[in-house]
């Protein structure tokens, strides 16, 4: 899936493979699985950063909590998996180049902040679920079984695992608050096919 042609090595910034050409037209894409994985990983962080913001105001004791506590773990766990399988994918797909017309700091930064995603992207979920091992409820996942708690109810693990949860929570707002503008501006602006790396077609 690599879009250099003719064997020779892709020089690197901060880790990255930086393609020998500022002809973005011949940008090469993200292959499918990858642009698949990245927008149902988009859509299912979307909703549990809504599901999450919703459900806490929602007043205690009442179904309606448990529902929505319920349905935010049980997609959060799901997500959890879902993005390991991506980062495995990932793994033994490395992504396509970024062209060479692209600034060093532009490179560094899309690099960095990929990572702070994935990062969020692991440690909310392992952190939300750490969290439910100290309350007497666990999960009951999709409302099909109980993954009944590992730990026992402790209110104050419970509350800095949670303190954790929630500000990462944010952080992974602000973090995907500048992705998605980022990725407008070579849509809207710059106009460089780097948002076509990550969309369906040929
Ligand atoms: C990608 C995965 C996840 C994201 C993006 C996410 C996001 C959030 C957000 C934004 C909040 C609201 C924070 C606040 O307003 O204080 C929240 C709360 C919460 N999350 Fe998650 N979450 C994820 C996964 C999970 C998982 C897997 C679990 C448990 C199995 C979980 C359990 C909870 C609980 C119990 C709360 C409510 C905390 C409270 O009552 O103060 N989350 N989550
Ligand atoms: C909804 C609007 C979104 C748009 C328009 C968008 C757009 C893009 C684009 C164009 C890229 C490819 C950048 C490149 O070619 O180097 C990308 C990569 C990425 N996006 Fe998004 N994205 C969105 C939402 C999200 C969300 C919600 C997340 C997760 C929280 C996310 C996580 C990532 C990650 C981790 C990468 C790096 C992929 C890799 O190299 O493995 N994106 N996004």
């Amino acid at each position: 899936m690599s879009g250099l042609s003719g064997g020779r090595r892709a020089p690197k910034i901060c880790g990255l493979q930086i393609m020998e050409s500022s002809n973005v037209q011949a940008a090469d894409r993200y292959n499918n699985v990858a642009i698949t994985l990245h927008w149902v990983v988009a859509v299912l962080v979307l909703v549990m950063i809504g599901l999450g913001v919703y459900m806490v105001d929602i007043p205690r004791g009442t179904d309606e909590r448990s529902f929505f506590y319920n349905l935010h773990k049980s997609i959060g766990l799901t997500t959890g998996i879902i993005v390991l399988v991506r980062l495995w994918w990932r793994w033994k797909n490395p992504p396509p180049p970024l062209p060479s017309s692209m600034p060093a700091w532009q490179v560094t930064a899309s690099n960095i902040s990929h990572r702070l995603l994935y990062a969020c992207l692991i440690i909310m979920p392992v952190v939300g679920f750490s969290a439910s091992q100290f309350t007497k409820w666990g999960v009951t996942y999709f409302g099909m079984f109980k993954i009944p708690p590992m730990a026992y109810p402790d209110k104050e693990i419970y509350n800095i695992l949670q303190g954790v949860h929630g500000f990462m929570g944010y952080l992974l707002m602000v973090l995907v608050i500048v992705h998605i503008l980022a990725a407008l501006q070579h849509l809207l602006i710059k106009k460089d096919g780097i948002f076509q790396r990550m969309l369906p077609g040929r």
